[in-house]
């Protein structure tokens, strides 16, 4: 199939727009495409002398790349066109090219209603695809124009208008604008096949983010801020950063009133997020005691929310510190991260894998102590401990240690296997049960040689509630320890 896309952004192949057109073409399978980029090209506006119709038809009288643009829109059997949304139209350099169009129709009048005039050529094989973003936060309502010029120009044609364009471009924020994308490339596949589902469709009308939440984030973005006197004036970078950053505040994941610093190092700057079931407040002066202290040169920082750097990583190495209420860290992506509202992950294998787990957990310990109960052989007991023992035990040397399963839940799950950290301290939980399932197991095989009375089997199970409390404890102290450097 011949594919062109007529790309009018003049941001080239970096645009947003033309990122959806990408994904759309790879979605279905088309790798083999030319892309126009009006911007890029020599081409005139019209200049409405109609010669193209009267003096030399289907010929146009001005010497430009147009002449070429139309020997390839003659020969394609899909165009996509794909643009950023200017002044809700199309941006002027594609104006043009789509001016320049007239040699392909005849003067004539269809006589349709509102008016029309023929084809030149046959390119009735031909489909029309329009990709296109735009700033503001929704597509809806903003398209009219578009719509009205590419329906009376193309009859039927397929569209993907998305609003808060922008965003593509913002590293920190791919978790949620890879996931349109997805929507974008299924959509593709599902065009050559026939036409776009409307469960598709459901997700490409889906908002990036929630208004409020975009357009604040859109308000920082600019690296601009109001002075005192209304003038408009550069805000500095960090600032800027940090209000982006608070910006993302997902007010649904709220536990507690939170004071979060961020002292930067390199550059000198302390600022303050105030973390309410409200909002997210910025301050750059007037600091109050903050619960909550991350201690990083700026550079860093801004690596690690680009994805370049991995925080908890950068953490463990030493790059930055936290001192104070270390369930800030623990619970960041709630707070500030770029995805949606995490779904719950019932289809997930992890999650799969930790149900399981945690039901075999539980069923092993009350079968332990149904067998003690019912006077069970002490043999039989240790073998099943040392079972225990064993299977904790080979746990600690694999890249999931057991105690993840049962703790990833907590803060955000699946994901945090990605945290060193969190599978650090969770290697060393699980290595506790590990020896504490080996304790045991020893108990009964000293019971076994004793000829001891099996009821002190019993007592076996009263460390058990112990490191219970003790794992509560840990998973929390070890983290934050490292965090201020004493791993
Ligand atoms: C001159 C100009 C006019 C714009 N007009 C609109 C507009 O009318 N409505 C809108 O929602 N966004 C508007 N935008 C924002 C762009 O549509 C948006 O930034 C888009 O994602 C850019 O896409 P691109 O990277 O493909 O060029 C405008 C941008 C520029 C530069």
């Amino acid at each position: 199939m011949s594919t062109i896309v007529i790309n009018g952004s003049p941001r080239g192949v970096k645009s947003n727009s033309f990122k959806l057109a990408a994904a759309f073409l790879d979605g279905a399978g088309i790798t083999d495409y030319e892309v126009v980029e009006s911007a890029k090209l020599d081409v005139k506006p019209c200049a409405g002398c109609f010669g193209c119709w009267k003096t030399t038809p289907g010929v146009c009288v001005l010497k430009d790349d147009m002449a070429g643009v139309l020997g390839k829109l003659k020969a394609a059997d899909l165009v996509v066109w794909a643009f950023p949304l200017y002044y809700f139209s199309v941006p002027g350099g594609l104006k043009n090219l789509i001016d320049r169009q007239l040699p392909m129709n005849l003067p004539f009048m269809t006589g349709e209603e509102g008016g029309g005039h023929p084809a030149r050529y046959d390119t009735s094989r031909r489909r029309n695809v329009v990709v296109s973003t735009c700033g503001f936060y929704t597509a809806e309502g903003n398209y009219t124009s578009v719509d009205a010029m590419f329906t009376k120009y193309y009859g039927d044609f397929e569209k993907i208008y998305c609003g808060q364009g922008e965003l593509f471009s913002v590293p920190q924020l791919s978790s949620r604008t890879d996931e349109y994308l997805s929507h974008v490339k299924r959509a593709g596949a599902e065009y050559l096949r026939g036409g776009i589902t409307p469960e598709t469709r459901r997700g490409l009308n889906e908002l990036l983010y929630p208004k409020d939440a975009f357009e604040k984030m859109a308000d920082a973005s600019w690296g601009v801020q109001k002075a005192e006197d209304g003038v408009v004036v550069k805000a500095d970078e960090s600032l800027t950063f940090v209000r982006q950053m608070a910006a993302l505040y997902n007010k649904a994941n709220y536990d507690k009133d939170r004071v979060i610093e961020m002292n930067f190092t390199d550059i000198g700057k302390r600022y303050q997020i105030t973390l309410t079931a409200e909002d997210a407040k910025v301050a750059e002066d007037n600091l109050t005691a903050a619960d909550t202290v991350i201690t990083t040169p700026f550079a860093v920082w801004k690596a690690i929310s680009k994805g370049e750097l991995q925080g908890s990583e950068a953490l463990m190495q030493g790059k930055y510190s936290v001192k104070g209420d270390f369930s800030a860290m623990l619970k960041w992506d709630e707070f500030f991260g770029a995805g949606k509202t995490p779904k719950p992950q019932e289809t997930s294998g992890f999650s799969k894998r930790a149900s399981l787990l945690n039901g075999a957990n539980i069923a092993g310990a009350a079968a332990g102590a149904a067998f003690l109960v019912s006077g069970a052989n002490d043999w039989f007991l240790f073998g099943l401990e040392l079972f225990f023992a064993a299977f904790w035990g080979s746990s600690v040397f694999k890249k999931v240690p057991i105690t993840c399963y049962f703790s990833a839940g907590k803060y955000g799950g699946e994901k945090m296997l990605q945290n060193p950290i969190f599978t650090r301290t969770n290697r060393i939980l699980t290595a506790c049960w590990a020896v504490e399932y080996l304790l045991m197991a020893s108990v009964f095989a000293v019971l076994e040689f004793s000829n001891a009375p099996s009821w002190l089997g019993s007592l076996t199970y009263l460390p058990a509630p112990i490191l219970g409390v003790f794992t509560a404890w840990f998973a929390k102290w070890y983290p934050a320890r490292m965090a201020r450097g004493r791993a």
